[in-house]
């Protein structure tokens, strides 16, 4: 297959030193690379900001906002493309324009930021960009796991939403470790126990492997 991948967080700048972004260490993403290209699949993978070496078999496109993110997705989101994982954590939101010089303190005790909302390149995939492969997103929820999950599906169009709590220290951000709650177009859900985010990559590899044979 080719196999569409977006990893890490976005950066969104304040003024030249500052930036809105997620906490997102991109390990999942980046062992869903490795384990795609494992298993013979062509990677093409877009990542955010991080502190991870991108797998040299990879075709890579290096990022830093949701807006580089969204082009590079829309360059790459080809007829070609099998199946496309969006794992990168977006910011939804962005400065409204970034400050030219380093915004200085004053004496007030507080100050504003206006920010607006930035495109959903996962929301976008289906339309305005045409995609007709698989579709699989992520959703990185604090409660209402399985509700917020299955609102995700449907408004994004997806095949597979993989969904995680996240808010506690054991897993989600930047561990290693993670347990995951998969919900399918069909109604069909299932969970991956608490396991390294190497295993639970493998695993999704296979899953979405057997979604592809069973789309031809
Ligand atoms: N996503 C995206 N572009 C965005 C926001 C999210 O492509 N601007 C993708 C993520 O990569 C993920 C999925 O959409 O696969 C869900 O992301 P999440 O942040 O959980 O959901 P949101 O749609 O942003 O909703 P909310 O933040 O309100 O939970």
């Amino acid at each position: 297959m080719k196999i569409l991948i977006t990893a890490g967080p976005t950066r969104e700048a304040i003024d030249p030193v500052r930036y809105i972004s997620n906490r997102s260490s991109g390990k999942m993403g980046y062992a869903l690379a490795e384990a795609a290209l494992a298993s013979g699949h062509q990677v093409s993978f877009i990542s955010g900001p991080v502190a991870l070496s991108a797998p040299s078999e990879a075709q890579t496109t290096q990022v830093l906002t949701a807006a580089e993110m969204y082009a590079a997705v829309e360059n790459q989101l080809t007829s070609d493309i099998d199946a496309a994982i969006f794992c990168a954590a977006v910011a939804d939101y962005r400065p409204i324009s970034a400050a030219e010089q380093k915004i200085k303190k004053t004496q007030d005790q507080h100050i504003t930021l206006t920010l607006e909302k930035t495109a959903d390149i996962l929301g976008s995939a289906r339309s305005p960009m045409g995609f007709e492969g698989l579709l699989i997103g992520f959703a990185a929820e604090t409660q209402h796991l399985e509700k917020n999950a299955q609102a995700k599906l449907k408004q994004k169009k997806c095949d597979l939403m993989i969904a995680n709590l996240v808010g506690d220290s054991t897993t989600g951000f930047d561990v290693d470790e993670n347990q995951l709650q998969l919900f399918y177009r069909n109604g069909k859900t299932d969970a991956l126990p608490r396991q390294t985010k190497v295993r639970l990559a493998q695993k999704l590899i296979e899953i979405i492997e057997k979604l592809g044979e069973a789309k031809t």
